[in-house]
């Protein structure tokens, strides 16, 4: 199994959570076809543009979320999503220099720490917030 590969283990049972989960993976599966394809261009930097685009905005809502209802693992989830953008953030300044050996970085590092974080902290986080009752914006 690809790490990259969007699959059902990876549900949250939130459906906005899960929804934005998927639109990630989905980036990060076309940034590593566009890598493996040996080819960094135009392409590949909007992907990246994307990803950080979104992942960005996803974890806004979630931590926007975790605030709201005071989440006590607000600190160690808040973090885990500050390294995942900083490491998207070194990847699109590699990118943009047109540097060829990104792909290992989105399968081994990318991929697998957010089916992690997902599959632990994100986890956790929605069975909080329906006990929580609350809605993601
Ligand atoms: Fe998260």
């Amino acid at each position: 199994m690809s790490l990259v590969k969007w699959s059902n283990d990876l549900l949250v049972g939130n459906e906005a959570i899960d929804e934005d989960h998927r639109n990630l993976f989905n980036l990060l599966e076309r940034l590593n076809a566009d890598l493996g394809s040996g080819q960094i261009n135009q392409e590949t930097q909007s992907i990246v543009d994307a990803l950080r685009e979104y992942a960005e905005s996803h974890f806004a809502r979630e931590e926007a979320c975790m605030r709201k209802m005071g989440y006590e693992h607000y600190p160690v989830h808040k973090a885990e999503h500050d390294r995942f953008l900083s490491e998207v953030c070194a990847l699109q300044s590699r990118v943009a220099r047109g540097a060829r050996t990104a792909q290992l970085d989105i399968d081994q590092f990318l991929a697998g720490w957010l089916r992690e974080h997902v599959m632990v902290r994100d986890m956790a986080l929605a069975a909080a917030i329906r006990g929580e009752r609350l809605a993601v914006a």
